[in-house]
């Protein structure tokens, strides 16, 4: 599914830009920076595919990519914080809210969480909007590499309890690092088996 078969389609900035619904796809949504551009290069094996930063507010588009030719994989602009124009960021945070909320052949939406961080008010938003929309949710727990093993546990079990609140969220939380490949190759076998 992943091995030399993606490529960009298009970055959408309306919903009238989606692409024809004719497969199925899976999003990556999450606070800026926690990593979802990274994320889709380390499950497909090309560092420079979806573009990342270090800078929050990087990706500005809904931007899909195909993997083999059966799915997309979507790459959204991230919520909360961003280092861009406030009319900018409304104006994608309304996309993003009709996209999670709107879009009929999403298979299920993956909410990135930082490892470090935790579960935040603005990502609960995000869940319930999905609980609304009846889109399954699978939390992935992000930069694992950062860390500390002792606090591992600690954030799974916190997430856990977190999610047990939203009844669109699949109860598998996942722990990746896209820097050391923690979590990539489960990640993608999740995905691989989804129909
Ligand atoms: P926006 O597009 O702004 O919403 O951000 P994003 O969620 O797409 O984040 P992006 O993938 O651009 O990554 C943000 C920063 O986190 C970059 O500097 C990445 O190198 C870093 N990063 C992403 N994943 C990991 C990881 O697993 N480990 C570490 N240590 N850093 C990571
Ligand atoms: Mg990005």
């Amino acid at each position: 599914l992943f091995a030399g078969e993606t490529e960009f389609v298009k970055g959408v900035v309306a919903m009238s830009g989606l692409p024809e619904a004719d497969r199925m796809e899976v999003c990556f949504a999450g606070r800026s920076n926690v990593g979802k551009s990274t994320l889709i290069n380390a499950l497909t094996g090309r560092k420079g595919l979806a573009r990342a930063s270090n800078t929050p507010g990087r990706t500005q588009e809904i931007n899909y990519f195909t993997a083999g030719d059966d799915l997309y994989l979507v790459d959204l602009p991230g919520y909360g914080y961003a280092n861009a124009p406030l009319s900018v960021v409304e104006k994608w945070q309304r996309l993003l809210k009709q996209y999670l909320s709107g879009r009929q052949t999403l298979r299920r939406a993956f909410v990135l969480i930082d490892g470090r961080h935790g579960v935040k008010q603005v990502d609960e938003e995000i869940m319930s909007l999905l609980d609304s929309a009846a889109v399954t949710f699978q939390c992935v727990l992000t930069k694992a590499d950062k860390v500390k093993e002792k606090d591992r546990q600690k954030v799974l079990d916190v997430t856990r309890a977190a999610l047990a609140k939203h009844p669109a969220a699949y109860p598998e939380i996942l722990l990746t690092s896209s820097e050391k490949g923690d979590g990539i190759p489960t990640l993608r076998s999740i995905i691989a088996t989804l129909e």
